[in-house]
């Protein structure tokens, strides 16, 4: 499927009057009250889309297309080698499901804009429970499974939401999670007191129901159907909680018209998929990748949506995602770098891909994190596809950058290069006084203001952070924290984050959060948490702390205690596992520590010993400390207890 127009002419439309673009786009859903303007500001001055516009994002996704037609064209289709489940839903069932649910909720009391937390790993039920929200408008919070309950706790106090919905429990290959004891832990920890706790009790694991507070999930569902609610294109759709540089996550808000307008727009532009067609998105419903692009554009374009519980690799192979392709006859897959390296790692050759039937495979999408090319050249010789690296954040909620297959004249993919901005973006790479850099060089990724719809308007309860992290630096432009440049033919490349966020497997994790960990352990006078370049996973954290003089603990104790704090608060998906005792950091004569010439050196990248360190020889005795450890690239190769 083509877009009649040239990506060129629909950028540049997009940017020379983004009202009339948008309302045009608008135009393309079932209103119940259509919008008559598409751009405006609240009092805040922040930029709000489609206000005085009326729709449910539930009868988007569901009732609408159940009035079209589809009702018995799959839209999900749920496939779980853990658990060796295969069913699919179809656009009737699961409003059936879906509508129910929501009367479910109703009963529990959840009205108009309550806050509904779902702790459940990828099962229909927590589709259904999304749906569900959305439909009676209610704002839901879904928080990804391998979260510990000290951060499940964080956004319970953050969210105060009237009912939490969680799965028993989940499954790692093959070892199982059980999820409502994290849940129990997490109400304990939090301050704000739930009134509900529904619970979806799955086979392998049987979660424990407290009297009079939870509920069994499929109790809900003996509801009756209840039918979408109207509400404002402005109404809150969701919460999504994403690392910032602080131990406090950040709250991005998503809302109901701007969200659907801009999702149902990137399914035809961007990935260039049809009514009908199928998505496979390699990631978890905890994630913004999950939250668009298994259950929210799928949906609101008719396709069908692959909902995989498993890993690439051990469930039970590393040719799952290509059974997967294979067997749903995908036309699209997105999944995260690392997902490609964990299977090139176990299959090199792609002996397992070469026996399935990939002829229906398009393109793949590949984001989360860099692109190292390496990967990229071994997905696309493997596939005979092209392999499209596009850029997006949390904040964002669909790709900013990209190369849009649904549109003519778009320049083909590179390796490193993420694309080109996306309709509705004005990508701009800004030097540290907010000039543009000329084409080559590195400086900030900004994207000037307004940002399409779609993208947060706001954080949860705290205009004062939104605008502080992400306005303030550049007055008129949103910053993403990311570092890249731009190069003569307009392809965007993005270098990594020039903050204290890093990306550990696709998963987004603030090493600042980690450093607020460590320095509460009374052994530990100073530390430094930096994220260093793995193999695997892309980046993995390393902590570099200074005891205190005269603590009673051996270095080894306080290393273990330590990645056992970090893992317990934050969870084990932090991956954190080394913890290096120095004698002493390296800073600049004001006393902040020089975390990157730290991340550099480990890297093994040239760096210049910056002029305003108090003590260059800091660098010689950090260097053999890695050394000793074989640490980071730099050094791995080294045996122990060299140097
Ligand atoms: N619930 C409970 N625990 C979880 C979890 C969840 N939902 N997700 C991860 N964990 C745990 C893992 O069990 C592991 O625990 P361990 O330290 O006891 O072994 C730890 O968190 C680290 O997880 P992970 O980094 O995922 O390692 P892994 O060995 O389980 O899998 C990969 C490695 C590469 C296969 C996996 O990271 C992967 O699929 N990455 C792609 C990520 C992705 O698609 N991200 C989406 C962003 S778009
Ligand atoms: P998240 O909010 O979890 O989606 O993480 C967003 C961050 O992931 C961005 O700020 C980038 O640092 C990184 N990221 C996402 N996609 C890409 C990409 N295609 N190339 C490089 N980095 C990316």
């Amino acid at each position: 499927m083509k877009h009649a127009c040239s990506y060129a002419a629909t950028h540049a439309a997009s940017l020379a009057d983004p009202a009339a673009f948008w309302l045009h786009q608008a135009q393309q859903l079932p209103w119940d009250t259509p919008p008559r303007q598409a751009l405006s500001q609240d009092a805040n001055g922040f930029y709000r889309w489609f206000e005085g516009g009326k729709l449910n994002t539930s009868f988007l996704c569901l009732d609408y297309h159940v009035q079209q037609g589809r009702g018995q064209q799959p839209a999900l289709i749920y496939d779980s080698p853990v658990t060796n489940t295969l069913r699919t839903y179809t656009y009737a069932e699961l409003l059936d499901l879906t509508a129910r649910f929501a009367g479910g909720l109703r009963q529990l009391g959840v009205g108009l804009s309550d806050r509904v937390i779902i702790y459940m790993p990828n099962l229909p039920e927590a589709v259904v429970a999304m749906l569900a929200c959305a439909r009676i408008g209610a704002v839901h919070s879904v928080v990804f499974g391998g979260f510990a309950p000290h951060e499940l706790a964080l956004r319970i106090d953050d969210a105060q939401p009237r009912v939490i919905i969680c799965a028993s429990g989940g499954m790692e290959f093959d070892r199982v999670v059980p999820y409502k004891p994290l849940v129990d832990d997490a109400i304990s920890k939090a301050a704000h007191k739930t009134a509900k706790v529904v619970v979806f009790q799955r086979e392998f694991v049987q979660g424990t129901l407290q009297a009079g507070r939870d509920v069994d999930y499929q109790e809900l569902l003996q509801a009756e159907a209840v039918p979408a609610v109207s509400v404002p294109a402005t109404h809150p759709l969701y919460i999504l909680y994403t690392s910032g540089t602080t131990g406090r996550p950040k709250g991005v808000l998503r809302d109901h018209g701007g969200h659907a307008v801009a999702l149902r727009f990137s399914m035809e532009a961007v990935y260039g998929l049809a009514p009908g067609e199928t998505i496979f998105a390699g990631s978890d419903i905890g994630w913004a990748v999950g939250h668009s692009y298994i259950v929210y554009a799928p949906l609101l374009q008719g396709c069908s949506s692959v909902l995989f519980e498993g890993k690439p690799v051990r469930t039970p192979d590393a040719g799952t995602f290509w059974r997967l392709v294979a067997q749903h006859k995908v036309q699209v897959m997105f999944t995260a770098p690392t997902a490609i390296r964990a299977i090139k790692k176990e299959d090199p050759e792609g002996k397992l891909a070469k026996q399935h039937d990939l002829s229906s495979l398009r393109q793949l999408f590949v984001a989360g994190e860099r692109c190292d090319s390496a990967t990229y050249a071994w997905a696309r010789e493997l596939l005979g596809v092209p392999v499209i690296d596009h850029w997006w954040q949390t904040e964002s909620g669909w790709p900013m950058l990209a190369t849009l297959v649904g549109l003519e004249g778009m320049p083909a993919p590179r390796a490193g290069s993420a694309g080109h901005p996306v309709p509705g973006y004005d990508v701009q790479i800004l030097d540290e006084d907010g000039h543009p850099v000329p084409p080559g060089t590195t400086g900030l990724v900004t994207v000037k203001l307004p940002l399409p719809p779609g993208c947060f308007p706001t954080l949860w309860n705290d205009d004062a952070r939104f605008r502080e992290s992400y306005l303030s630096t550049f007055p008129g432009y949103y910053f993403s924290g990311d570092g890249g440049y731009r190069d003569s033919e307009g392809y965007v490349y993005i270098m990594g984050r020039v903050d204290d966020v890093i990306n550990v497997a696709g998963h987004r994790l603030s090493t600042g959060e980690m450093e607020e960990i460590l320095a509460s352990h009374p052994a530990v006078a100073e530390c430094a948490v930096l994220g260093i370049s793995d193999s695997l996973r892309g980046q993995v954290p390393v902590g570099l702390v200074v005891l205190k003089d005269g603590h009673p603990l051996a270095e080894k104790q306080v290393e273990q205690e330590l990645v056992s704090n970090v893992r317990g608060q934050i969870g084990a998906l932090a991956c954190f596992r080394t913890v290096v005792v120095v004698a002493r950091l390296p800073k600049t004569r004001s006393g902040k520590i020089l975390r990157k010439t730290l991340r550099q050196l480990a890297d093994g990248e040239d760096f210049a010993i910056p002029s305003t360190i108090d003590d260059p020889l800091i660098i010689e005795e950090i260097t053999n400390a890695f050394r000793r450890r074989s640490l980071g690239a730099a050094f791995e190769t080294l045996p122990e207890n060299a140097g």
